[in-house]
């Protein structure tokens, strides 16, 4: 076992020769098979990192594509990545062989961090487990159903609230729509919502918002499992753990409180229905333990927040740029709901053009165009080569959500591609796989549909969405992390 303290004190010269050895032994040991997916050869040791480098990755996989083919890999470091690209492949590897591509890739944080808990790192049938009985637990405190209704328009009405109190002048929206959607993840997990000045609510959001921000660390950790040695803190691994154990401190809070106050008759949240569970599966029992409620309650918050306030960005940005889709879905708002009442899904069902243009918010938005990653569970022969156990598996959501053959100049905004002379929806809103497909696709998505109506058709019906100032529009670059967001903006809400 080598000594990583004695390597630590050691002189930076001989620092750097132990670690060049390293990683030299690192990639001597990994010898992929000749067949496995066609790609670019990279360099010795770190691969294909510098093509990446400074790059549009989504840019970058067209031209793959375009090259390769529609299954194609990429050697980063010590890992082999393969990208799964176009709506054919996709679901023959997520859906076909959905036993093999369902796992999530080993790393040190997944390993350290989550130890295989929790939904959205963990794989086997812990991940089977928890999921099934989040899900089911979830749908019962009413995900897709009309009881949670009620408790996303009483965050609404406060949401609202505070923009109106900005009388129309330049404001971002950015902070108070992450705050509102965030608190909607608290209303069901813990059972009720926080003020937005709340100490602990407002530390918790930005520990998880920095955390967001420093999600570069596992891929970094992932491609170069030894640089966590490196003293310091050069890819911020201490502070993700660090933040994670204080987020870890905020839910151990909750489930006190909520085990102190439990009645098994009275199930009043998502973490009631853990511990109801707990009490009869017993405290050892690894799905049902108390680190497990912690884990998965992080993930929702994670998966939950940045992914739905960002499309809500997204979607205000294209109505400012795009004012007559603004006039003509708030027109389609006054006509089925009128001004007395909030927005509610039993509306849902007769506004097609509100239905079409969220649909072109998750295609052209494409909020998570990446998806999360996969891995293979073991060897397999997939299109005639060979995809090693371990491979990091990419499904490239973006290659259908940007395909010039199933959407006619994909990079216009265009919610009437989705209609048909008729006004309904004409069927091309299938294809639009923005939460993706097979076992581990979004387990939020109804949550997401029901927040994005009641949030987009409460804004719409009650203010005016124009640009800080007529030559100041908002502009459509992005920043890609695991979540594609606007640039941060600034609008104007003003009162109709
Ligand atoms: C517009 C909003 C959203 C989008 C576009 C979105 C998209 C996605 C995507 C692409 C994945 C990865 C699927 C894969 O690995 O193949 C995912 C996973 C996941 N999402 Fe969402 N999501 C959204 C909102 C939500 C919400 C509101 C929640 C719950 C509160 C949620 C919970 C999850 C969970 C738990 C996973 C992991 C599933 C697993 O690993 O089994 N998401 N989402």
């Amino acid at each position: 076992m080598l000594d990583f303290s004695l390597l630590l004190s050691a002189n930076p010269v001989t620092v750097a020769i132990v670690v060049i050895l390293l990683v030299l032994l690192v990639s001597l040991s990994l010898q992929w098979p000749a067949n496995v997916p066609p790609g670019p050869t990279g360099y010795p040791i770190v691969g294909c990192i510098p093509f990446l480098k400074n790059r549009n990755i989504l840019e970058v996989f067209r031209e793959l594509r375009g090259q390769y083919g529609d299954v194609f890999s990429l050697k980063l470091g010590s890992n082999l990545n393969v990208v799964i690209n176009g709506s054919e492949a996709l679901k023959e590897a997520f859906v076909k062989h959905a036993d093999v591509f369902s796992d999530r890739p080993k790393s040190f944080i997944q390993n350290n961090v989550f130890q295989n808990k929790g939904i959205v790192f963990s794989s086997g049938s812990s991940w089977k487990d928890t999921r099934t009985f989040s899900l089911s637990s979830l749908r019962n405190f009413g995900f897709g159903k009309r009881s949670l209704e009620s408790r996303i328009q009483e965050e609404i009405t406060v949401y609202l609230e505070i923009i109106e109190k900005q009388n129309g002048q330049p404001y971002d929206m950015k902070t108070i729509t992450t705050l509102a959607i965030s608190n909607i993840i608290c209303s069901i997990t813990f059972g009720n919502r926080f003020e937005y000045n709340d100490a602990k609510f407002k530390r918790l959001t930005s520990l998880f918002a920095e955390n967001l921000r420093l999600n570069s660390v596992g891929g970094a950790i992932r491609s170069f499992p030894f640089l966590r040695f490196l003293p310091g803190d050069f890819f911020s691994l201490k502070k993700v753990m660090a933040n994670f154990k204080d987020i870890k401190g905020f839910v151990a809070e909750q489930i006190k409180e909520h085990r102190s106050t439990l009645e098994e008759i009275n199930v009043r949240d998502f973490m009631d229905s853990f511990l109801v569970e707990q009490m009869k599966h017993g405290e050892e029992d690894p799905i049902f333990d108390d680190e497990n409620i912690a884990i998965t309650v992080m993930n929702l918050f994670v998966a939950g927040t940045d992914t739905t306030s960002t499309s809500i960005r997204w979607a205000l940005l294209y109505l400012i740029r795009y004012k007559p889709i603004q006039d003509r879905l708030r027109h389609e708002i006054m006509t089925v709901v009128g001004t007395s009442r909030l927005p509610s899904l039993a509306d849902k069902p007769d506004m097609p053009y509100y239905e079409a243009f969220i649909t072109e918010v998750l295609r052209l938005g494409d909020i998570a165009p990446l998806a999360v990653p996969h891995a293979a569970r073991k060897d397999i022969h997939f299109r005639n080569m060979v995809i090693p156990k371990g491979s990091i598996i990419i499904p490239n959501l973006d290659s259908v959500l940007s395909d010039p053959e199933l959407f006619e100049n994909p990079y216009e905004f265009q919610p009437k591609r989705f209609l048909g002379e008729n006004g309904k929806l004409n069927g091309k809103e299938k294809a639009v796989i923005a939460f993706s497909s097979g076992r581990r696709a979004c387990l939020g998505e109804s949550l997401a549909r029901m927040e994005l109506f009641l949030f987009m058709t409460a804004l719409l019906q009650r203010f005016e969405f124009l640009p800080e100032s007529p030559d100041k529009l908002p502009s459509f670059d992005a920043t890609l992390g695991i979540v594609r967001s606007p640039k941060d903006y600034i609008c104007r809400a003003v009162k109709l």
